[in-house]
């Protein structure tokens, strides 16, 4: 038996324990991987960047053609609605649309169906003060995913590849090259820091525009932090001064240490502890106005 959370999910159109919904083993989710996701936090009941993930959400069906099931208005009172129920007031939402359950089994679409809506909420925890202050260690591996990784398909199979590798390794996140470039975590996505210049790859179908990613590069741009948003090579990564990793969950956490060698002087790096203060700054912002980004931006 799962030892399943005693937390309140929805399936289509109805919310109950998340142990007692069920879809169909039809759903082309379940079959083909045929589906997207966004994983949203919540602090203090305030949805963290909650247009950029709907918008984000809303690309990625559009690019799988898999028809937005709701509006802006109705996503925000689903998960407005979900957040309510939950006994944490900080929480990570997950949420997912797949194309819907569907007979005869064919990888073709089929010409009517129904996407299936899912979303739970978890309790949030921010990463350990240990981790903020100590860092993280992270492997290299090669990016063996498909061409469209701007897409947050539930086909994850290859990021779950690369993340089991890093885990066997004993490592944090298992960062991913391709032809001689950076490209992201196995669910993160990473900067550099370079002579006091950051550094991180631009958008492409080779990686997932991250939120947090927008927002670091947000904050430093606002902070007159030099940043440059431009292809980063291996070589560039492992001759970093600092490495960071960026998701939803994981905030901002310097790497420092890579394939088993020190990054820079092994401990976070004074960039680092700047924009983790920036973004902690944003966030507290975001709890005392309750909105998802300070006033003077909306
Ligand atoms: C492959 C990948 N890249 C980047 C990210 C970071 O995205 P975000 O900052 O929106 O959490 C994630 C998050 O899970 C991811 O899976």
């Amino acid at each position: 038996m799962l030892n399943v959370p005693p937390v309140t999910a929805y399936l289509n159109g109805r919310f109950a324990p998340l142990d007692q919904l069920q879809v169909s083993v039809l759903d082309r989710g379940f079959l083909f991987g045929d589906g997207v996701y966004e994983v949203i936090p919540v602090y203090d009941r305030q949805p963290f960047r909650l247009t950029e993930h709907l918008n984000r959400l809303a690309t990625s069906l559009e690019s799988v053609r898999i028809p937005n099931p709701h509006t802006p208005a109705e996503w925000a009172a689903i998960i407005g609605e979900l957040i309510a129920k939950q006994a944490s007031a900080d929480q990570s939402v997950y949420l997912q649309v797949t194309r819907g359950p569907a007979w005869p089994r064919n990888h073709a679409f089929p010409a009517k169906v129904e996407p299936t809506v899912f979303l739970f909420a978890d309790p949030l925890t921010p990463p350990a003060p240990a981790l903020v202050e100590n860092g993280v260690v992270a492997a290299t591996m090669a990016d063996i995913r498909w061409l469209r990784c701007n897409v947050k398909a539930i086909s994850l199979l290859a990021n779950v590849l690369a993340r089991q590798h890093g885990v066997d390794e004993g490592v944090a996140e298992t960062i991913l090259l391709r032809d001689g470039l950076l490209i992201e975590g196995s669910a993160s996505n990473i900067f550099i820091v370079k002579n006091g210049v950051i550094a991180a790859p631009p958008p492409s179908h080779l990686m997932l525009t991250g939120i947090t990613y927008d927002l670091i590069i947000e904050l430093a741009r606002q902070h007159g932090m030099p940043i440059e948003i431009r292809e980063v090579s291996e070589t560039e990564l492992r001759d970093a001064n600092e490495v960071w990793l960026s998701s939803s969950s994981r905030e901002v956490l310097a790497v420092v240490s890579l394939d088993g060698r020190p990054v820079g002087n092994g401990t976070p790096g004074p960039i680092y502890r700047a924009i983790y203060r920036h973004y902690q700054a944003f966030k507290a912002g975001v709890m005392r106005i309750g909105h998802d980004r300070p006033l003077d931006q909306t």
